[in-house]
């Protein structure tokens, strides 16, 4: 069973300030008891390369557990190896660029079967060959951001 959970919508002001927001949805999958906890969405307009992005609250992801976002438009995954660490991949399987979804720790793509680890990008079942693309990403107060 795979118990991914879409989380809460909420409005988001983005941390460079403020003239402009984006359209990110956060949901999770943390695991046989998550809970829900934030997806937040905004005005739809990009912000500039580089620029740390809130994509969901900390708390909508559990330790150990993966959740799925967008950045400028670019779907990414997230995963929480520990309280005070995030970690963000481009979401884009490097087989052929199926985006890959949350499976409790991990992420799989439903194209071809390839699977990722949540803690490193790296492959563990092919037939990709290449590891996740590993993007910035941080805890800020009680945002994760990611800059993609
Ligand atoms: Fe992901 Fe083929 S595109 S396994």
């Amino acid at each position: 069973m795979n118990p991914e959970q879409m989380l809460p919508r909420r409005s988001l002001l983005l941390g460079a300030g403020a003239a402009g927001g984006t359209a990110l949805t956060l949901s999770a999958c943390s695991g046989p008891d998550s809970d829900a906890a934030a997806t937040s969405d905004a005005a739809a307009s990009s912000v500039p390369a580089g620029t740390p992005v809130q994509v969901g609250k900390v708390s909508g992801v559990k330790v150990g557990g993966t959740a799925t976002g967008k950045v400028n438009g670019k779907a990414v995954v997230i995963f929480r190896p520990d309280e005070k660490t995030v970690l963000a991949y481009d979401a884009a399987c490097t087989h052929a660029g199926c985006p890959v979804a949350p499976a409790g720790g991990d992420f799989e793509c439903p194209c071809h079967g390839s699977s990722f680890k949540g803690s490193d990008g790296s492959v563990i079942q092919g037939p990709a060959r290449a590891p996740l693309a590993k993007l910035k990403a941080a805890i800020d107060g009680e945002w994760i951001t990611v800059t993609a």
